[in-house]
């Protein structure tokens, strides 16, 4: 079934990648068999084990320690300073943090671009040493031999295809990929050469919906949109993004669910009126 003809909501008998099994986690084949009977589903980032646990709980069936933690979490400009250490010790704490959900890393700039066998030493740290489940890297064509050593080694790839924010100084900023005949023909090329070096999905990031969804037909494997129209098999959006607690401008495709950095805000302030005016701590928070 092609997803432009899908239902709105899965019928309660129709088997889900939340709805079957809950005594495991989430798994590459049960996303495979997700994209043959044309279930969508929805992946967020995480970057601490309690909002992890908050999206686990949720029901979002991936979730992805992506070097976003740069811009979202750690306070740099962009993903180009995030280390193999930081990454690491967080999603350390996502996985931590999760019963059910397949948790996916990103495997940071620099980490993997050397060779394929400096990919497959990295992401052998993070599925040993964080214990996530599959890791996620950027790059079509050039990145297609550290994907397939990665994969014949075991380890799950999720592949970034459009705008990979890593090479943020290289395009001169965000722009949307794939635009034109060129363009388009490239990234079709790119997914193909992904998905024949093992990747088990494709993220498709600030792409022309049109091509996102053709791409997404003509892959066997699931792809992840971002910035990519509603034609692809799943979404993906950055946590802090999506829940409001990102300050200021948030990218055209975002959506916001929430406004949590204003919830936020005013219960601090509440805080620390009630700390100065004494109303706080009052007798029930007290011991006698
Ligand atoms: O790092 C990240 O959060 C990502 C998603 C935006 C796909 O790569």
């Amino acid at each position: 079934m092609q997803n432009g003809s899908l239902p709105p909501a899965q019928a309660p008998s129709t088997p889900s990648l939340y709805g079957g099994v809950t005594s495991r986690r989430v798994t590459v084949r049960d996303l495979a068999a997700a994209k043959a009977r044309g279930e969508r589903w929805a992946m967020l980032t995480a970057y601490d084990a309690m909002t992890a646990g908050v999206f686990d709980e949720a029901g979002i069936p991936v979730l992805l320690v992506g070097d976003s933690m740069g811009n979202c979490h750690l306070g740099y400009d962009t993903t180009v300073p995030v280390t193999m250490d930081e990454i690491a010790m967080l999603s350390a704490a996502v996985v931590r943090g999760t019963k059910r959900a397949l948790v996916v890393a990103d495997l940071p700039f620099g980490s993997y671009q050397e060779s394929p066998a400096q990919a497959l030493r990295n992401a052998v740290r993070l599925m040993k040493e964080a214990g996530v489940h599959a890791v996620k890297l950027e790059g079509g064509e050039r990145s297609a031999p550290a994907i397939e050593m990665l994969v014949q080694a075991g380890v799950p790839v999720m592949a970034h295809l459009g705008l990979t924010p890593q090479s943020v100084h290289a395009l001169g900023g965000y722009p949307v990929q794939g635009r034109g005949d060129e363009a388009a023909h490239q990234l079709l090329r790119d997914a193909k050469t992904v998905q024949s070096a093992g990747a088990f999905s494709v993220v498709l990031e600030a792409v022309p919906a049109e091509l996102a969804a053709q791409v997404t037909h003509e892959l066997h494997v699931p792809t992840v949109g971002i910035g990519a129209g509603v034609g692809c098999d799943a979404q993906v959006l950055v946590w802090t993004d999506m829940s409001g607690m990102t300050a200021g401008r948030v990218p055209k495709f975002v959506k916001k669910y929430a406004d949590l950095r204003a919830e936020l805000g005013r219960a601090a302030a509440e805080y620390m009126d009630e700390v100065r005016s004494g109303a706080f701590p009052a007798e029930e928070h007290s011991f006698h």
